[in-house]
């Protein structure tokens, strides 16, 4: 079967160290709070001390007291935003919470006052002076109780016989809960506005594509969108939370707008439990049926997911059911159950994470019932030349190379195949595993690149790198092409005059900017050869493929690399800089394939009989991706899902109260997710092949498959340890005694 290929060797990875590295550990990069503006003012936002209800009453006497303070923005006094300006304005604009704009609460926490002053201190003083009275109303935040009355839907066309899997000899029925999740990127959200004239904006802000965030306050002011130039260079982590445009981001540029000065906001930690999305809460039944011959006879996938009041979020948790394995028979179905609490988002993996973990849980459990190995049982059922759901020939899908390589570096042929017969003393160890995919896609971007005569290059893109790579894999990408060396690429992204790019999320980033960057480099190599051409006729009909540049000319590869220099063409042609913007975007290959990314997950743990103390000792993911463009980047956005995937099989989760309609524990001391400590050695390979259809580089996504199946894999291996299935996350202590 191949279980036995060498590893990946990751241990002399090449020299590729990040192009923002020097200035991220240095502090010479700035995050958006970071930024200067003259006559700077800071905002703190008040919230609703109820879960639901109206405002009856703001007293702002107190506050208003306080020194320094120069405003306070309220649904009742506010400066004009041209798209909210009544209710069908709200509806149409679909922006979420109009904050400021409403006087219902819809959670507790949510913004009601937003405190303008001269310094930090006093706006928070003023903050907290704040008080309001509410009519109120009944609430829930309980999601389990709230999920049972919400009906189905179904979420695809039906496969097969819908009762397929309860005529097989094999059948697994079971409920799988997740609690909720938040993203707490290390970096809070900030935003500082600062109007430069009557419509023109200027923001520094945190967030996933600074495009997204231009579009959207284009629209809510009525300017256009050139007007409004966002900065998100530096990216302290965003997992999905920087997506969306959200409240206190409008009411930063209001608030900016109110006093006529730029003003900073930047969330608490505490804030950023209710601001930023987080993964809702889900509920999943699944009935899988299996022959004897480990022959997977069909699947009834149900799931559920919190939402908040005032928007429904549709996280897709069946979606990945529906892609993997080769269902003949499958129904899936899925509801969104309201919530007093803010609106959930897309958090890494979205949707398929959650789903993952109940069908790779289900096919763990049914492979113990069969008696056959969950490796061969799942290489037996892969949906390997087509994409299930579409019909559509994969363009390239590994998943099983990753699984058979997973398998030969966790040393799976160790797993005994009943449980709990591996102990020591009060430890049992266990190993599992599970498999995840995601769709891989690709958006329209744009690259510009400038050369100047000494043979230095810029590479630009309004696209962020939220902390995966971007800019490095830029980097290398922009050197393949073109050969100028790697130390004279400079590498400009995350603000809004830039070439247009998508946000960077949906693990797109990097499969949308490639193909910007070949085709800019292209473009530079032949808009040279046209130059050069004037000098030697070599060139004249040269494609781009013919050309190498280095870092003193051009040269033609073909014909005895006959060169020209940069100092010739520059000064010949009296240039100061050689520009070219260029372009791409998915086509008509979307028509002809689908295109996956995917990964497999192993791991070996100990669980502790007497305390429940889980102790994971090594995890292994193998991933398709593609192409690997930039090793060590690559391998970091794996380990760093990984650690997310422990988190949210063993740690992390949101915990409401329902009796008072909020958060408890809402900090970084109550909200537990995976530290140093609770991570263990971390093995990560790659198959590497590139897909030649989905862009020019043949990269693929890697941020979503890092963390799809983690949590199935570890729950996996607690079963395998102790035998006990464990159907609910995250898997605390408790649950194991
Ligand atoms: Mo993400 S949920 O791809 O930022």
């Amino acid at each position: 079967m191949g279980f036995f290929d060498e590893p990946y060797d990751l241990l002399t990875p090449p020299d590729d160290g990040r192009v923002e590295g020097i200035y991220k550990v240095t502090g010479k990069g700035k995050y958006a709070a970071e930024y200067k503006a003259n006559n700077l003012c800071y905002a703190v936002l008040a919230g609703s001390t109820v879960a639901a209800g109206t405002i009856k009453n703001i007293n702002l006497g107190n506050a208003r007291q306080v020194a320094g303070v120069l405003d306070i923005i309220t649904h009742q006094h506010k400066p004009l935003v041209p798209g909210l300006s009544d209710e069908n304005k709200i509806k149409e604009a679909r922006f979420g919470l109009p904050v400021f704009h409403t006087d219902k609460i819809y959670f507790k926490g949510q913004p009601i006052a937003m405190v303008i002053a001269e310094t930090l201190e006093d706006a928070t003083y003023a903050a907290s002076l704040i008080e309001a009275q509410y009519d109120t109303e009944n609430f829930t935040v309980d999601f389990d109780k709230a999920q049972a009355a919400v009906p189905l839907a179904s979420t695809g066309k039906e496969r097969g016989s819908l009762n397929a899997w309860s005529n097989a000899p094999y059948m697994v029925e079971a409920e799988y809960t997740i609690k909720a999740e938040v993203h707490h990127p290390m970096e809070m959200h900030a935003t500082i506005a600062e109007w430069t004239g009557t419509d023109t904006l200027k923001l520094y802000d945190k967030n996933q594509g600074v495009n997204n965030v231009q579009r959207t306050f284009a629209r809510l002011f009525a300017i256009p969108e050139k007007n409004i130039e966002v900065t998100s260079e530096y990216v302290g982590g965003g997992f999905g939370s920087g997506l969306r445009v959200w409240p206190h981001a409008l009411a930063t540029i209001m608030a900016a707008k109110q006093v006529n000065r730029p003003v900073k906001l930047m969330l608490t930690r505490q804030q950023m439990f209710n601001s930023v999305g987080y993964r809702p809460a889900s509920w999943q039944k699944i009935k899988l049926g299996a022959t004897a011959d480990g022959k997977l006879a069909g699947i009834l996938h149900q799931s559920k997911n919190g939402t908040s009041r005032y928007e429904n979020f549709n996280e897709g948790i069946t979606r990945v059911t529906r892609l993997i394995y080769n269902f003949e028979n499958l129904k899936t179905d899925a509801a969104v159950v309201p919530l007093n609490l803010s609106t959930p988002t897309w958090m890494r993996g979205p949707g398929d994470c959650t789903g993952d973990f109940a069908v790779e849980s289900a096919i763990d459990e049914i492979s113990y019932q069969v008696k056959m190995d969950p490796v061969v049982l799942r290489l037996k059922n892969l949906a390997l030349d087509k994409n299930p759901e579409t019909g559509l020939p994969w363009s390239t899908n590994y998943i099983n190379e990753c699984i058979e390589k997973g398998a030969a570096m966790i040393n799976w042929q160790e797993r005994k195949t009943e449980p709990g017969l591996l102990t020591d003393g009060d430890w049992s160890t266990g190993y599992g595993m599970a498999v995840g995919m995601w769709n891989a896609g690709r958006g329209n971007a744009s690259a510009a690149m400038q050369l100047l005569k000494d043979g230095s290059l810029t590479v630009q893109t309004a696209m962020t790198d939220i902390g995966t790579g971007t800019g490095t894999s830029m980097q290398n990408i922009a050197h393949d092409i073109t050969g100028i060396t790697k130390s004279k690429i400079k590498i400009e992204l995350g603000n809004s005059n830039l070439p247009p790019a998508p946000s960077q999320g949906g693990s797109n980033g990097l499969s949308s900017i490639s193909g910007a960057v070949v085709a800019a480099g292209n473009a530079l190599k032949l808009k040279l050869a046209e130059y050069a051409a004037k000098e030697n006729a070599v060139f004249k009909d040269a494609k781009a493929t013919d050309i190498i540049l280095s870092d003193t000319g051009i040269a033609y590869q073909s014909s005895n690399n006959q060169f020209v220099s940069y100092n010739t063409i520059w000064n010949k042609n009296n240039l100061q800089v050689l520009e070219v913007e260029a372009s791409s975007g998915p086509g008509a290959e979307r028509q002809q394939y689908s295109f996956c990314s995917s990964a497999a997950h192993f791991c070996k743990l100990k669980v502790n009989r007497k305390t429940g103390k889980v102790k994971i000792e090594k995890m292994v993911a193998v991933a398709d991706g593609g192409k690997i463009v930039s090793e060590k980047a690559a391998a970091n956005q794996m380990s760093g899902a990984a650690v997310g995937g422990i988190g949210m099989a063993l740690l992390e989760e949101l915990i409401t109260d329902e009796r008072l309609g909020g958060l408890v524990g809402d900090d970084l001391a109550g909200y537990h997710f995976a530290v140093n400590a609770d991570a263990p050695m971390i093995d990560i390979a790659f198959i590497g092949k590139p897909d030649v259809n989905i862009n020019p580089t043949g990269s693929k996504g890697l941020g979503e498959v890092g963390i799809i199946g983690v949590a199935a894999a570890i729950s996996n291996a607690i079963y395998n340890a102790i035998g006990k299935r464990l159907r609910d996350l995250p898997i605390t202590p408790d649950k194991i005694l």
